[in-house]
C-alpha cells in the first residue's frame, strides 16, 4: 500500500520506513502517524521481514516532533484522541516482536524523540540534536515520553530534559543511555546498513525472545520478569534455529537460521 508521508523500501530482510515531510522537519501530522503505525503492522506480519530501520527523510530532521500547526484548534477530548494515537503508534513499535533501529542524523525533538526511544535500537550522527521541547509550547510530551525517558535515562536527566526544554547533543544522549551509538554523519548510514545486516541473519524467535523479557519484563516484579526470561529461553529449545546455533558453535561453522 502507498503512503503519502511514509515510504518503503526492503533490503534483503530489512525493512526501511521513512518519515518523508522533509519540508516540515517530518513533524507527524495525524495522517503520518495512522501511515506509521498500518506500516508498522504491515512489517510485523510479513515474515520476510525480520528487522525495521525508521529514519526521517532530507538531512535536517528525523522527527522535528508532533506538528504543531495542527494542534491549535483541539479540543481536550482531541487532545486525548492525539495522545493515544500517538502513544499507539509507540507501542506498536516497542511490541513489534522485531528489532526496530532508529537511524538518527539531525534533530529528534518532542514527538520525534519519542518516536526514537520507542525503537529499540538508535543510531545518531554526531549532528543529531535531542529534546523534548514542549513546555516551551506551556504543553508536556504526550507521546509517552516522561515515561520512556525516564525508564532509559533515569528521573533526574527526565525531569532535566522535559522541564527544561533544552536540546541536547548527541553526545549527551548517548551518555544518558537515550543513544545507543554516535558516528560521524558520513558514517551513518554504513554503520546502520551492518546493524540491520546482523539482526538480520540472527535467529529471529531469539531476537523476539529477548524483545519479550527485556520490554515486557521490566514492567514487572522480578519474579514475574524472571519467569518470562525463563519462558523465551525454554521456547528457544523448540527451535530448529537454536539446533541450528549450538551445532554450527560445535561444528566450528558459521550459523545460518531460517526462523523456525
Ligand atoms: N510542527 C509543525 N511544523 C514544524 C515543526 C513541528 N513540530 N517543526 C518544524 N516545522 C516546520 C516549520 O514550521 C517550517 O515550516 P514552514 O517552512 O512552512 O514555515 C519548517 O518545518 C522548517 O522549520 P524551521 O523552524 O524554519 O527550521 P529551523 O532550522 O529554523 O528550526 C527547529 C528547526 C527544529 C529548531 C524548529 O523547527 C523547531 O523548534 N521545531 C519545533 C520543535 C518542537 O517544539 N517540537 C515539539 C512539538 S510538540
Amino acid at each position: 500500500m502507498a503512503f503519502r508521508n511514509v515510504t518503503t523500501s526492503d533490503r534483503g530482510a530489512v525493512r526501511t520506513l521513512t518519515v518523508n515531510r522533509p519540508d516540515k522537519l517530518n513533524a507527524l501530522n495525524r495522517e503520518t502517524i495512522g501511515e506509521l503505525t498500518l506500516a508498522f503492522r504491515q512489517a510485523a506480519q510479513d515474515d520476510a521481514v525480520r528487522v525495521v530501520v525508521l529514519a526521517g527523510a532530507g538531512d535536517k530532521a528525523f522527527v522535528a516532533g508532533a506538528d504543531i500547526s495542527e494542534m491549535t484548534a483541539w479540543s481536550p477530548t482531541r487532545a486525548q484522541a492525539a495522545s493515544r494515537a500517538g502513544q499507539e503508534l509507540m507501542l506498536t513499535i516497542e511490541r513489534l516482536g522485531k528489532p526496530v533501529l532508529a537511524k538518527i542524523q539531525g534533530y529528534a525533538l518532542g514527538g520525534g524523540m519519542e518516536l526514537a526511544m520507542a525503537c529499540h535500537l538508535r543510531v545518531a550522527s554526531d549532528r543529531a540534536k535531542f529534546g523534548q521541547p514542549e513546555i516551551g509550547l506551556g504543553l508536556i510530551p504526550g507521546f509517552g515520553g516522561t515515561q520512556r525517558l525516564t525508564r532509559l535515562a533515569g528521573r533526574g536527566a527526565a525531569l532535566e530534559l522535559c522541564l527544561l526544554g533544552h536540546q541536547i547533543d548527541a553526545a549527551r544522549a548517548e551518555r544518558l543511555g537515550v543513544v545507543t551509538r554516535v558516528v560521524p554523519a558520513d558514517e551513518l548510514d554504513a554503520t546502520v546498513d551492518g546493524m540491520a545486516d546482523q539482526l538480520a541473519a540472527a535467529a529471529p524467535l531469539a531476537l523476539k525472545g529477548i524483545l519479550d523479557a527485556v520490554i515486557e519484563g521490566a514492567e514487572c516484579a522480578i519474579d514475574q520478569g524472571l519467569a518470562f526470561e525463563t519462558q523465551g529461553f525454554a521456547i528457544a529449545f523448540s527451535t530448529d534455529d537454536m539446533r541450528e546455533g549450538t551445532g554450527a558453535f560445535l561444528e566450528r561453522r558459521k550459523p545460518s537460521f531460517k526462523g523456525s
